[in-house]
């Protein structure tokens, strides 16, 4: 299919934001990767234009019935130069399975990675290279058919577009405090928590509102059925270490398999740190911290990387987490993987995939 992939480039270049402007995703590149999709024909038309909007009919189903899936990865150029991806096709496979939940079809794995390859190489010198930053790529399915029809839609489009960005929260790596909900759910199981999907983002924006009027920066997610069980961390998967064994919810079908935290795992293991995957109730979180036993509490997402949590509000009940300080193994799990991911350090587990 990317035998036909086109080329058009800008005629009028951006001006590029300094580092220190960038914040995340407030500016994006020259230009844009798109196909299309018709049932019966497939994905077709290859192309890579320059940044412009997308005209939509008014009736396009994702305006309607949110049939839409996106992913989130990040390009770095390392010192020497290269261009590098972090586990690329572990997106494009879990896109996938986001596809299959939400009634799209299918993408070509191999061709969206050398599509997104072709567009990182059209705009290489929007590659931030100060210190935490990279340039976040955001490839994405909408769905186009003018049909208000409740079915899957007939037309889509998949589209790449690509923002230089600095730190996604501006704690940095500095501890955040969390609030944890006690309403309002995130997702459930059998609903759409594990695919990547708009609509679990904007389920959570009314809790993340109502945490930052309390001076929060984010929710801890509980599962809808007991809110018993800890989910997630705003728009992150979440780890806590409790005398010395770093334990992580199961993935139960509400929760994102998150590239980032099969990446935290395997490292931890690597390492010979015990780690759990198991479902963890807020109850025991809070026992293990009366007993002094709980050590550190990080999010992990692309976006912020590690994010670690120095404060968690539940009902009232504040628990300051290793002293609100980052914790010694956040530290090292942060510094191990942005310097994989910078080439700054060795990538003795091949993660990193030239572009
Ligand atoms: C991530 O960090 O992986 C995310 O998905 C955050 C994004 C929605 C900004």
């Amino acid at each position: 299919m990317l035998q036909s992939l086109s080329i058009e480039r800008t005629k009028t270049k951006k001006r590029q934001p300094a580092a220190d402007q960038l914040g995340f995703g407030n500016y994006y590149t020259d230009h844009m990767f798109i196909m299309d999709y018709e049932a019966g024909r497939g994905w077709h038309s290859p192309r890579i234009i320059p940044y412009q909007p997308i005209v939509l009919d008014p009736a396009a189903k994702v305006f309607h019935y949110g049939q839409t899936i996106f992913e989130g990865l990040k390009a770095y150029k390392t010192e020497d130069g290269r261009v590098l991806l972090f586990r690329p096709r572990k997106n494009f496979e879990r896109m996938n399975r986001s596809n299959e939940r939400l009634s799209v079809p299918e993408v070509p794995v191999d061709d969206c990675i050398e599509a997104m390859k072709q567009l990182i190489a059209v705009d290489r010198d929007w590659i931030p290279t100060a210190p935490s930053t990279s340039l976040y790529v955001r490839p994405f399915i909408i769905a186009t058919q003018p049909q208000l029809g409740v079915a899957p839609s007939t037309h889509y489009q998949f589209i790449v577009i690509m923002s230089p960005v600095g730190a996604y929260y501006s704690e940095g790596v500095n501890p955040v405090k969390i609030f944890v909900e006690s309403e309002y759910v995130r997702s459930v199981k059998g609903g759409v928590g594990e695919a990547k999907t708009a609509g679990n983002y904007a389920a959570g924006l009314k809790a993340q509102e109502l945490a930052k009027d309390k001076g929060y920066s984010q929710v801890l997610w509980l599962d809808g059925v007991h809110r018993k069980y800890i989910e997630e961390v705003g728009s992150m998967n979440v780890f806590f270490k409790i005398n010395g064994t770093v334990h992580t919810p199961a993935l139960n079908g509400s929760i994102l398999d998150g590239v980032t935290r099969r990446s935290i795992i395997e490292l931890l293991g690597h390492w010979n740190v015990p780690v759990v995957e198991r479902p963890i109730s807020i109850e025991e979180l809070y026992e293990a911290s009366r007993k002094g036993e709980l050590e550190e509490a990080f999010g992990t997402g692309t976006a912020a990387v590690i994010s670690p949590v120095g404060e968690l509000n539940w009902q009232d009940d504040v628990l300051v987490i290793n002293g609100g300080q980052t914790g010694e193994l956040s530290k090292k799990l942060y510094d191990t993987l942005t310097g994989i991911q910078m080439g700054k350090l060795a990538d003795p587990y091949d993660w990193m995939v030239e572009a």
